[in-house]
């Protein structure tokens, strides 16, 4: 249990984050089709917001770190996702003022987190396929929250290999039974680096 709590690590001088993961897949690894999700699954969102919204510390927040087309995603009175440091990787010059820091590379987003560290306690990853791809091939690699959806849904985005050595873990704030909404079952599978 102790390592839960350790969201930082020490690499060399500087504390790093550690990056979490979280996606909702259906059966055929789609996550989205025509910007948009596949599906409308309330509970689903419900605990997407509170995983990556809660903390331990009041006086700390999260980040959630996404691609620029996720974020464009987002409907805009949703946007930025609230109480929680939103940030978009992008190539681009974009400017979200207030609402997210844009950042041009994981490791310069990593630098901005790592710089604010303080105020900072999960660090979440959000999607979409290539952010979950890099991340998960990266040294900051710490966990992956992944809703399987029980059906297969028309998509024109999925979620990349999982690596063959990231393995199954028990996470007690998520539950573990059997999920449905709508008639669609789904289940909440949590995965570390072995
Ligand atoms: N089911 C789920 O859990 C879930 C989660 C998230 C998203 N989605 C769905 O997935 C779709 C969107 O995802 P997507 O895969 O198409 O796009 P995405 O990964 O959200 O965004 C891709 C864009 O992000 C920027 N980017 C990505 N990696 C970068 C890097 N390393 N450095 C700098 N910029 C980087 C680039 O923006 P520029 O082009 O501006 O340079 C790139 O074009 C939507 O349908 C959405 O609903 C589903």
């Amino acid at each position: 249990m102790a390592h839960r709590l350790l969201h930082f690590y020490y690499s060399g001088v500087n504390m790093l984050p550690k990056l979490e993961l979280i996606a909702a897949a259906c059966e055929n690894m789609g996550i989205g089709i025509n910007g948009d999700l596949p599906w409308r699954l309330k509970t689903e969102m419900a605990f997407f917001t509170r995983m990556t919204t809660d903390t331990k510390n009041k006086n700390k927040k999260n980040v959630v770190l996404m691609g620029r087309r996720t974020w464009d995603c987002i409907p805009e009175k949703y946007r930025p996702l609230q109480n929680r440091i939103n940030m978009v990787l992008t190539s681009q010059s974009l400017d979200y003022g207030d609402k997210a820091i844009t950042c041009k590379s994981i490791p310069h987003a990593i630098k901005v987190i790592t710089d604010m560290q303080n105020q900072v306690e999960r660090v979440w990853v959000i999607g979409g396929s290539s952010v979950y791809k890099s991340t998960m091939e990266s040294p900051y690699f710490g966990r992956l929250y992944l809703t399987r959806i029980k059906k297969k849904f028309e998509c024109d985005t999925f979620f990349p290999l999982i690596p063959s050595d990231f393995v199954l873990i028990k996470d007690p704030t998520v539950p573990q039974d059997i999920q449905e909404e709508k008639g669609i079952k789904f289940v909440y599978e949590v995965y570390e680096k072995r």
